[in-house]
């Protein structure tokens, strides 16, 4: 049995299934209500049923008290439509609504797809989850009380598990440590979500993502989002990526970037490589990746940027599609790497 739940006050519609959460059905049809640990233990998730009724489930009072319930108060995380809903929350819409946290976290995976590019899978505490943008990064505490930056990999939707992508490079510590020394169930600390790099969902504009490097995991981040999205709404929005990489054995997870590009007729994936051998055997793109581009688009006005990677490659991206491409400034959105002391 299927129950209709509007919000207020947007007017938001959305369906919940049999047995699933408010919760678990808002984020399912892409309405981002806030939340913590998804477990009735914080409260976060807190809002008003204004008509209907729901299984409250089970929660913890502190979470949320007898005189809340009575005044019509829920925990979204645990309650199941019983009937159809009105229900009064905010939603997520912008970063000023999302929680900046510091969390301890295991390290769940590690997986070297490159010799030197390692990617990360992290596990939260059972009564933690991260709600953040699709695109924006995470800062991981070190002991020496310094901070190092790496964008999530993973998309909102998919927040089991929190994935880097760490590229060694010499005199990073922590890339060092990730390297030589992190062994999988390492406990690391993180503060998070913070940056400005996440998909404006309010626009149709087609995109353009321009990526070098480990500039790949914010861009999976999005377009992993916006796959999810458009399953939801039935369209979705022209993509193209460049990934420019130095040589073919640098272009780490290529394979999933050609699977988007088969399943999903609004995605395009053109790797670009500025070092290739003959023993690359390539017959690909070739040169710097924003020069491609330029290649490619005589005119980007009307289209939204997307840049990441090394800050030369974003700040020459940012000049000569603005400068001589015609792109708008507001819709260049970057997010450019540097070595120390955040870099990734
Ligand atoms: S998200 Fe923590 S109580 Fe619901």
């Amino acid at each position: 049995m299927s129950y209709q739940i509007i919000i207020k006050p947007s007017g938001h519609v959305f369906v919940a299934r049999s047995g699933e959460t408010v919760l678990e059905a808002a984020l399912r049809e892409g309405f981002p209500l806030p939340y913590g640990c998804r477990n009735g233990a914080c409260g976060t998730c807190k809002g008003k049923i204004i008509q209907g009724t729901v299984d409250f489930g089970s929660y913890n009072e502190s979470a949320l008290t007898e005189v809340e319930k009575q005044a019509g108060m829920a925990l979204f995380c645990r309650a199941i439509p019983l009937a159809d809903l009105i229900i009064e929350c905010r939603e997520i819409g912008a970063i000023k609504d999302i929680k900046v946290k510091t969390l301890p976290c295991r390290v769940h995976k590690l997986e070297r797809v490159t010799p030197d590019v390692m990617v990360i899978s992290l596990k939260l505490p059972p009564n933690e989850r991260l709600q953040f943008l699709a695109g924006q990064y995470i800062d991981i505490l070190m002991k020496n009380g310094k901070r190092r930056s790496f964008s999530l990999a993973n998309a909102p939707h998919d927040d089991e598990l929190l994935q880097l992508h760490v590229r060694n490079y010499r005199g990073g510590s922590f890339a060092e440590h990730v390297f030589l020394h992190m062994r999988e169930k390492d406990i690391l600390r993180f503060e998070g979500p913070f940056g400005t790099f996440f998909l404006r969902e309010d626009s149709d504009k087609p995109i353009i993502f321009v990526a070098g490097g480990t500039g790949f995991a914010p861009v999976k981040s999005i377009v992993e989002h916006a796959f999810h999205v458009e399953n939801l709404r039935g369209h979705g929005r022209q993509m193209v990526f460049y990934w420019g990489n130095r040589t073919r054995a640098d272009l780490y997870l290529a394979e999933l970037a050609g699977r988007w590009q088969q399943e999903h007729d609004n995605f395009t994936f053109i790797p670009v490589l500025s070092e290739a051998s003959p023993a690359d055997n390539w017959n690909g793109r070739t040169g710097l990746v924003h020069q491609t581009v330029m290649q490619d688009f005589d005119d980007l006005s009307g289209y939204h940027i997307y840049a990441c990677g090394a800050t030369a490659m974003v700040e020459a991206a940012h000049r000569d599609f603005t400068r001589l491409r015609g792109l708008a400034e507001e819709d260049f959105f970057s997010d450019a790497f540097t070595a120390s002391p955040s870099g990734a």
